[in-house]
C-alpha cells in the first residue's frame, strides 16, 4: 500500500471505529460484532505502525492506552471550575427556589440532575476534535490527564453533527461503574490484595495513574453536566445539554428521569424523593441532586458568590443509616489466613436491601467504636458497597454489658492468631493445616484467571477436599478416574472433563502458574514482573529480599512475602510436585534464547521505516534485550530510533527534550 492509499484507509477506519464506538458505548446499540470491530481496530493498528506520521492524535487505537505520562502538566482553565453550595435540608431548597423566583420576578424553570459522585473533568474540543482533558484542581488550574481520558469510551474523540462551536468545553463527571468496581475488588480479593474502599476514590486514583493502559482496563464512565463556549449554543442549560448529546457526548437519559425540567418546588421535591429512593438501582453512585436555574440570562442575573453560582444548589442525600442490634461477631478466614471480623445484626431494612451482616475491618475498628455484643449500633450504607457499623447508641447500652474480646484463635482450626507489627489484620499462621485456607488456596489455584481448570469449580474443590482426595494443589494432578467416578454427582463426562482440564492446565504459562500458587501479595501484575525478571521459579526461590526488591515496583512487603513462602518447606515440596506433574515453572528456552539485559532500564520510541528490520522486529529485539517500547517521546525516553520518513513532530520533541536520536545501525551496534 502506498502512502496515499494508506492515508485514505487510515482516515476511513478512524472515522468508522469512532462511529462504532459511539453506537456501542453511548447509544448501547452496536451495529457490528465485537469480532468485526476488533478486526478493524487491528487493521488500523497495523497501518499506524507502518505509517506513524499518518496516525490521528485522537485515533481509536489510543482508547486502549499505552502512553506513559511522567508528570501531568498544569493547565489554567478557560472558565474557572466552580463548586456548588450544598445542603442537606429541604427547607434550604425551598428557600433557594423562592429567592431565585423573587430576584428574577419571572416565570422560572429549573433543571434537576443527579449529583454524580466522581471526579470533575473539563474536556476541550477545538473544531470538534478532542484537544485535552483537565481535572478540576484548585478550580483555577488543573492537571492535563488527556491520555487517560482518551481511554474512556463514552468520551467522543470527534464530535458529530452540526452547529459545533470552534472552541468548546464539555464539563462532566468521571466515575467508576459499580459492576466494574465490584469486579475489580473481586479480582483483588482473589489475589490476596487489599480491597479498594470506594468507587470515587478509586476513580480518582485511577485517573492519576501514569500508565493509560491501566486506566483503559478499568472501564471508567462519564456523564456531562455543562457546556461552555464563547459562541451561543442554546438559550438555556437544558437545551445545551441535549445539544451536546446530539454531538455524541454521554448525557443523562431524559426517559429514565435522570434530567428533568421543573416549574415548581413540588416538582423539584418529587425529583429529589424519586432519586433518594431509586438511587440504589443505578450502576453508579450519586450523592445527591443538583437543581439549576435553566435560562442563561436568569443565571447571569442571579450571579455568583466567590466560589459557587447563586443559580444552582446541590441537595445532598443523607447516607442511608439505621440502628439495629449487634447479635454476634464472627470471623472469616481468607485463603492467605487473613482474619476479617463480621458483625451479625438483627435484620433491618436499609437502602432497598435487608442487612444482616456488616463489615468491621479489623480489631482496631472494634476497639475504636467500643463495640459490645447486644449494643444498638448505627449501620450505614454510604460510599462503600458493604454496609458498615459507624457507631453505638450508648443511651441504649445494657448496664451489665462487657467490653468486647477479640478472638485469640482461628475459628476454623483453633490455632493462636498472630498480628505482625505495622499490620492491621490478624492472621492464622497455620497455612498448611487450616482447612479454610487450604480449600481457599486450591479454589484460587483452579480459578479462571489462574490455572483456569475447566471441569473443576469451587464446589468440586470443596467436595474433593471433604472426600479426602486432595490436601493441596499438587494432589489434583494425582487424581485418577477410579477415585472420582464413585463420588456424588460425578458422571463419566464430568470426570473426563476434570482430567482433561488438569492436563490442559500444564500448558498455562509460567507467570500465571506463579500467580496460581497463591503467594500472599503476588497478584497477576506482580507475578508477571517476577516471571519476566527471573525467568524461572528456581531463580525466584534463590533470590534474596534485596534482589527481589530490585524488580520494578516490587517493594519490601512483597519481597518479604515471597521469601517467607519459599522458606517454608511445605510450599517448596508442593511446588516440586507440581513441577514433576509437568506445570510450567520457567519461560521456555526458545523464548529466552538471545535474551540479554543489554538494554535494561532503557526506553525506546520507534518511528519511521527501516532498511533491515520491520518495526515489529525492532520492538521484539528491544524487549529481548531487556528494554522497553513506548509510543510517544517524553522526558522518560532514552532513545528515539529513527527511520526514514519519521514524523517531524517526533524529531522536534526529542530535540527539545534532549532525547538522543539514533539510526538502525547505531541500534544494531548497541545490541551486538
Ligand atoms: S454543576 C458551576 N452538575 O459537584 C456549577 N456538578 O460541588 C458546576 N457534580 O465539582 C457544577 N454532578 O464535580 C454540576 N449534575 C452536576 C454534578 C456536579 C456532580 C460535581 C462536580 C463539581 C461538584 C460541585
Amino acid at each position: 500500500m502506498n502512502k496515499t492509499e494508506a492515508k485514505s484507509r487510515i482516515d476511513q477506519l478512524t472515522h468508522d471505529l469512532e462511529e462504532h464506538n459511539f453506537q456501542y458505548y453511548v447509544k448501547s446499540n452496536p451495529t457490528i460484532s465485537d469480532f468485526e470491530f476488533d478486526n478493524l481496530l487491528k487493521e488500523l493498528e497495523k497501518l499506524e505502525s507502518e505509517f506513524p506520521e499518518l496516525a490521528h492524535v485522537n485515533s481509536p487505537t489510543k482508547r486502549v492506552g499505552g502512553d506513559i505520562t511522567k508528570k501531568f502538566p498544569t493547565v489554567i482553565h478557560d472558565y474557572p471550575m466552580l463548586s456548588l453550595s450544598n445542603s442537606y435540608s429541604k427547607e434550604e431548597i425551598i428557600e433557594f427556589e423562592s429567592r431565585a423566583r423573587k430576584l428574577t420576578e419571572a416565570d422560572m424553570e429549573y433543571v434537576c440532575e443527579l449529583k454524580y459522585d466522581g471526579v470533575a473533568i473539563g474536556i476541550k474540543y477545538v473544531n470538534g476534535e478532542f484537544m485535552r482533558a483537565v481535572t478540576r484542581g484548585d478550580g483555577t488550574k488543573g492537571e492535563d490527564i488527556s491520555a487517560n481520558v482518551r481511554t474512556i469510551r463514552t468520551v467522543p474523540m470527534k464530535l458529530r453533527g452540526s452547529d459545533i462551536p470552534s472552541e468548546l468545553e464539555i464539563r462532566g463527571e468521571i466515575f467508576f461503574p459499580l459492576d466494574r468496581f465490584l469486579a475489580l475488588n473481586k479480582q483483588r480479593e482473589e489475589a490476596g490484595e487489599q480491597l479498594y474502599a470506594n468507587p470515587r476514590n478509586t476513580a480518582s486514583g485511577t485517573l492519576k495513574n501514569q500508565d493509560s493502559s491501566l486506566v483503559a482496563e478499568r472501564g471508567l464512565d462519564t456523564y456531562l453536566y455543562g457546556v461552555y463556549s464563547q459562541s451561543k449554543v442554546a438559550t438555556n442549560h437544558y437545551d445545551s445539554v441535549l445539544k451536546a448529546g446530539e454531538w455524541g457526548c454521554h448525557i443523562p437519559s431524559v426517559s429514565d428521569n435522570m434530567i428533568k425540567r421543573c416549574k415548581s418546588i413540588e416538582e423539584i421535591m418529587d425529583f429529589i424523593n424519586y432519586w433518594d429512593e431509586k438511587r440504589h438501582e443505578l450502576n453508579f453512585e450519586i450523592d445527591g441532586v443538583v437543581i439549576k436555574v435553566n435560562d442563561f440570562i436568569q443565571q447571569e442575573d442571579l450571579g455568583y458568590t466567590a466560589k459557587s453560582p447563586r443559580w444552582a444548589i446541590a441537595y445532598k442525600f443523607k447516607a442511608a443509616e439505621v440502628t439495629t442490634v449487634l447479635e454476634s461477631v464472627t470471623y472469616q478466614v481468607g485463603r492467605t489466613g487473613a482474619i476479617t471480623p463480621v458483625a451479625n445484626l438483627a435484620a433491618v431494612h436499609l437502602a432497598g436491601t435487608t442487612v444482616k451482616r456488616a463489615s468491621l475491618h479489623n480489631s482496631d475498628q472494634i476497639e475504636k467504636l467500643d463495640l459490645r455484643i447486644g449494643d444498638h449500633v448505627y449501620v450505614e450504607k454510604g460510599g462503600e458497597i458493604i454496609p458498615k457499623v459507624t457507631g453505638v447508641d450508648l443511651s441504649k447500652r445494657a448496664s451489665d454489658s462487657q467490653p468486647f474480646e477479640y478472638a485469640m484463635h482461628c475459628p476454623e482450626c483453633d490455632t493462636l492468631l498472630v498480628r505482625k507489627e505495622g499490620e492491621a489484620q490478624h492472621y492464622c499462621p497455620n497455612d498448611s493445616g487450616c482447612p479454610t485456607q487450604i480449600v481457599g488456596r486450591m479454589q484460587h489455584f483452579i480459578s479462571r484467571r489462574a490455572m483456569d481448570i475447566e471441569g473443576i469449580g469451587a464446589e468440586t474443590i470443596d467436595q474433593l477436599y471433604k472426600e479426602g482426595l486432595i490436601r493441596d494443589m499438587a494432589d489434583l494432578y494425582d487424581l485418577k478416574a477410579e477415585q472420582l467416578l464413585p463420588l456424588d454427582r460425578m458422571a463419566e463426562k464430568s470426570v473426563e472433563n476434570i482430567l482433561f482440564g488438569l492436563e490442559a492446565s500444564k500448558q498455562i504459562p509460567f507467570e500465571r502458574t506463579l500467580f496460581a500458587i497463591g503467594i500472599r501479595y503476588v497478584g497477576e501484575t506482580v507475578a508477571k514482573k517476577l516471571a519476566r525478571h527471573f525467568h524461572s521459579i528456581e531463580n525466584i526461590k534463590a533470590a534474596t529480599t534485596e534482589e527481589l526488591m530490585n524488580v520494578d515496583e516490587i517493594g519490601e512487603r512483597i519481597a518479604l512475602s515471597v521469601r517467607e513462602f519459599f522458606d517454608n518447606e511445605n510450599n517448596v515440596a508442593i511446588v516440586n510436585r507440581l513441577k514433576s506433574a509437568g506445570l510450567q515453572f520457567e519461560i521456555p528456552a526458545d523464548q529466552l534464547a538471545d535474551q540479554t539485559n543489554k538494554l535494561e532500564g532503557l526506553t525506546f520510541v520507534i518511528s519511521g521505516v527501516f532498511d533491515r528490520h520491520s518495526r515489529d522486529e525492532l520492538k521484539a529485539l528491544i524487549e529481548k534485550n531487556g528494554g522497553k517500547n513506548t509510543g510517544s517521546v517524553s522526558a522518560k525516553t532514552s532513545y528515539l530510533l529513527a527511520g526514514e520518513g519519521m514524523g517531524p513532530s517526533k524529531r522536534t520533541k526529542a530535540e527539545n527534550l534532549g532525547v538522543q536520536i539514533i539510526s538502525e545501525s547505531d541500534f544494531e551496534q548497541m545490541i551486538d
